[in-house]
């Protein structure tokens, strides 16, 4: 694992680990599924568009999506083999309904055609991404002109207060109880490292405009997360 600190390629092996126990790890984990909601609000949609949810996982971000799409779509994309079995048994009747779409693929190498998504949702997706700038290029590529990126990450507000809070967190609570819970240290050392190395919110929103996006501004949570989970909504120019 060690290795898995630095390469953002083993990623999906180890998401493949503890998929079976993704949810049950996420449910104990307070106001999370209610945090992703509320991103999925910040999008301001209408409620028919066509939404692409990157890094979609066990489909707690895809069943975000839906709760504003009463009439639109989400394809979900993930790497993880084994946290889209989970999403797809999850998600049976919506994918019967062709309301849901499921691909196993690579958020840097997005195949879907130029601007086919009218908005992108990716929660706890960029951080995961082995070049940030690479990632929201193909990501403008797929939405339409006037479309919605919404990025759902864990990046620390600026200062020391939120990443000695992160870092006390991660080490001496997520860390021992995930790893007790899932039977693997690997993944949650990781995501304790990456956050501590991913980019601010403020930057987030400077990539965003570096990479064909407008207007992007940054959104707060109410929970616990404040000080460590931010939402970056932007438009594609
Ligand atoms: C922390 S989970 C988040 C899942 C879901 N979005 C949620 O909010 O619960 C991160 C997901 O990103 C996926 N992932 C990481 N790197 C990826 C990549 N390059 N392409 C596609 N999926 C990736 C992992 O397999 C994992 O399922």
């Amino acid at each position: 694992m060690r290795q898995l600190l630095l390469n953002k390629q083993l990623v999906p092996r180890e998401f493949n680990k503890v998929a079976r126990r993704y949810d049950f790890a996420t449910y104990l984990s307070q106001g999370y599924q209610e945090d992703l909601d509320h991103s999925a609000t910040l999008m301001g949609l209408s409620g028919s568009e066509q939404v692409l949810d990157l890094c979609c996982g066990t489909g707690k971000s895809t069943l975000a999506c839906l709760q504003v799409l009463p009439h639109g779509t989400v394809t979900g994309v993930d790497n993880s083999a084994g946290m889209l079995e989970v999403a797809d048994s999850k998600l049976q009747p919506e994918v019967a309904e062709g309301r849901v779409t499921l691909h196993l693929g690579d958020a840097m190498e997005l195949d879907f055609p130029d601007a086919s998504f009218d908005a992108v949702f990716m929660a706890y997706g960029l951080r995961n991404m082995p070049d940030y700038g690479r990632a929201l290029e193909g990501i403008s590529r797929v939405l339409r002109p006037g479309g919605v990126l919404c990025i759902h990450d864990y990046s620390l507000a600026p200062g020391w207060w939120a990443r000695l809070y992160w870092a006390v967190l991660g080490y001496g609570f997520i860390v021992p109880f995930c790893t007790l819970l899932s039977g693997s240290a690997d993944i949650y050392l990781y995501l304790i490292r990456s956050v501590l190395t991913f980019p601010s919110p403020q930057s987030i929103e400077q990539l965003c405009t570096q990479h064909g996006f407008t207007q992007a501004t940054t959104h707060h949570h109410r929970s616990w997360r404040r000080p460590i989970l931010h939402t970056i909504i932007a438009r594609k120019g």
